[in-house]
């Protein structure tokens, strides 16, 4: 038998938990109205909070409408790419070969694709024309661009990407777009000029899972592996977890390798430290990356007074870093940003990934030895 659990980043689940509004509002907008405001969403979070393979839930529900999916990442040339390549290979897909006479189809509309043929006839395909030969071939049916990493976008890219969009939203064309990123580089992008259009999205903040799913996929994706977790296990795996949803893969991925059979409690907290330095290198590491010191010295100020406890006041932070009032507010407001820490009442701050406490507090150590 093999490993169910995915501690991957990108790859879906064995068993899907949660997110039921997100994806019932996005399955009523596509079956609904050119226009409808959940056709445009924007979902961001943390690392490994699970907005990858949201994306690709929602291209799911798309597909079993009928709807094409075209995929782009912030990370590449996207309007290029899409322009030059995946657009152009859909419609490929769709329409027959030239030469072939097909009754429903356009043949004009094939002119554009193939415009090397064609030169000097044909003015350079845009993205807007792409999408809507592409949209010419369907009937019934539309089009979901998804970009996943938009943080990484080029903000040329993005705002081309959001003209072009609203230029087919102002048509009544069926089309759809869902963006991912991390919360910090999504903000900062909406803030550019350009790129107003996507600020009317609808957006979604991912949060941790509640307990009740993740344990409803520990309990499921551990089940007909033939090795179940018992109570006390599953209880465990929960508690560690934190609903954090890379960490329930994680969790499950290494109690069910160290398991005899039954996944036990001491299964579980036999794999506690492997977990959570896993979760130090994949995740609390990355998301640390090109944090400023000011913003690094906060967060390990509240790493050290935060204890066991859920949070600490912001005020006590600010007088450990020694700042006036007004500065640490500024730096708080930073990390707020940033989603790393969240404010759970007034006053209050709190780590937004679980195990951060203890990632920078153990981290201190080794960066004094240097
Ligand atoms: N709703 C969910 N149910 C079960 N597992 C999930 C869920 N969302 C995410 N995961 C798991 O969490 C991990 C991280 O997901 P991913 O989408 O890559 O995160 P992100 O893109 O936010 O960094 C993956 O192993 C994925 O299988
Ligand atoms: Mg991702």
């Amino acid at each position: 038998m093999k490993n169910p659990f995915r501690p991957t980043f990108g790859a879906s689940p064995y068993y899907w938990a949660g997110r039921r509004v997100i994806l019932d509002e996005f399955a009523r907008a596509i079956d609904g109205y050119p226009g409808d405001p959940t056709r445009s969403l924007i979902i961001d979070g943390a690392r490994g909070i699970g907005k990858t393979v949201l994306l690709t839930e929602l291209e799911d529900i798309a597909a079993q409408q009928g709807w094409i999916v075209l995929r782009a990442t912030g990370r590449h040339d996207m309007i290029r790419t899409l322009v030059e390549s995946t657009i152009p290979m859909k419609i490929r897909e769709l329409a027959p070969p030239p030469g072939r006479k097909v009754t429903g189809v356009s043949i004009t509309g094939l002119g554009s694709v193939d415009t090397e043929l064609t030169p000097g006839v044909d003015p350079t395909p845009t993205l807007s024309s792409r999408l809507r030969d592409l949209l010419g071939l369907l009937s019934g049916a539309g089009v979901l661009i998804t970009v996943d990493e938009v943080q990484d976008a080029d903000p040329d890219n993005l705002s081309h990407l959001a003209v072009a969009y609203q230029d087919l939203i102002r048509d009544n064309l069926e089309v759809s777009l869902a963006m991912a990123g991390l919360t910090h580089g999504v903000n900062r992008l909406l803030d550019l000029p350009g790129t107003t259009f996507l600020r009317r999205a609808r957006r979604f903040e991912l949060g941790p899972l509640t307990d009740d799913d993740a344990r409803a996929t520990l309990l499921a994706t551990a089940e007909g592996s033939g090795r179940p977790f018992d109570n006390a296990g599953v209880d465990a795996a929960v508690h560690l977890a934190q609903g954090y949803p890379y960490l329930v893969q994680l969790v499950g991925y290494l109690a069910w390798s160290s398991s005899g059979g039954t996944i036990t409690a001491e299964d579980v907290s036999v794999v506690r430290q492997d977990a959570v330095l896993t979760m130090g290198s994949q995740v609390h590491a990355p998301s640390l990356k090109g944090v400023p010191p000011a913003q690094i010295a906060y967060l390990r100020a509240v790493a050290d007074l935060i204890g066991d406890e859920e949070s600490v006041s912001s005020s006590a932070v600010a007088e450990a870093v020694g700042k006036r009032p007004n500065e640490a507010t500024d730096t708080r407001g930073k990390l707020l940003d940033r989603g790393l820490i969240e404010s759970p009442s007034w006053g209050q701050v709190s780590f937004t990934l679980p195990y951060l406490a203890e990632f920078l507090r153990s981290n201190r150590r080794v960066t004094r030895v240097n």
